[in-house]
């Protein structure tokens, strides 16, 4: 299997990159913020409760957000890999994850990190207020989402760098520049893997 993290702030491109991953690699989507959009529209016990936490910009539970990895991973047994998206948040996150995955015998292959300055994800976040209406698209909340990133999500990275894992990408350019600097990474690992 090929299991990859998609890491970075807020409005770093995490999301419009892993549609050009799963086209191309044939890996499923695992967007936790996207599984918790659902649950919120459609009223879901979940969604009230996450709701609030979301439009916050604060996170979710580390119980909540791994049981729903835990069973996407469980539906989804048959495909070639996934790409998690939003998702570890924290270090117990990334740890249960590592432990989910060797319990089915296989692994996170490689975090790609995106990097982009704070300024930039403000312009990108408010842009996509206007064209996704998302409650949690403003600026309040864009400056706690990546408060909290910085403070709790942001050594996450240092979890996968402690194992080799880490590959930071310029998440800069255009999204096609972008696309091109996370496929080089991926395919010299399946280059490795033979
Ligand atoms: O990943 P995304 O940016 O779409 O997540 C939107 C919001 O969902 C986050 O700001 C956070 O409130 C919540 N979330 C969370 N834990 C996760 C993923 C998302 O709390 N693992
Ligand atoms: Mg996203």
């Amino acid at each position: 299997m090929l299991n990859i993290v998609i890491f970075g702030p807020p409005g770093a491109g995490k999301g419009t990159q892993s549609k050009l991953i799963i086209d191309k690699y044939k890996l499923m989507h695992l967007s936790t913020g996207d599984i918790l959009r659902g649950e919120m529209a459609n009223e879901t016990p979940l969604g009230l409760e996450a709701k609030n936490l979301i439009e916050k910009g604060e996170l979710v539970p580390d119980d909540i957000v791994i049981g729903m990895v835990k069973n996407k991973i469980d539906n989804n047994s048959d495909h070639k890999g996934f790409i998690f998206d939003g998702f570890p948040r924290t270090n117990d996150q990334a740890r249960a994850l590592d432990n989910i995955l060797e319990e089915r015998g296989t692994s996170i292959s490689v975090m790609i990190s995106l990097e982009v300055e704070e300024e930039e994800l403000i312009k990108r976040l408010l842009k996509r207020a206007e064209e996704e209406g998302r409650k949690d698209d403003n600026i309040d909340v864009i400056r706690n989402r990546i408060k909290v990133y910085n403070e709790v999500t942001s050594s996450v990275a240092d979890y996968y760098a402690e194992t080799g894992r880490h590959r930071p990408v310029v998440g800069t350019g255009s999204v096609e520049e972008i696309f091109d600097r996370i496929s080089a990474v991926i395919d010299e690992l399946e280059n490795k893997a033979g």
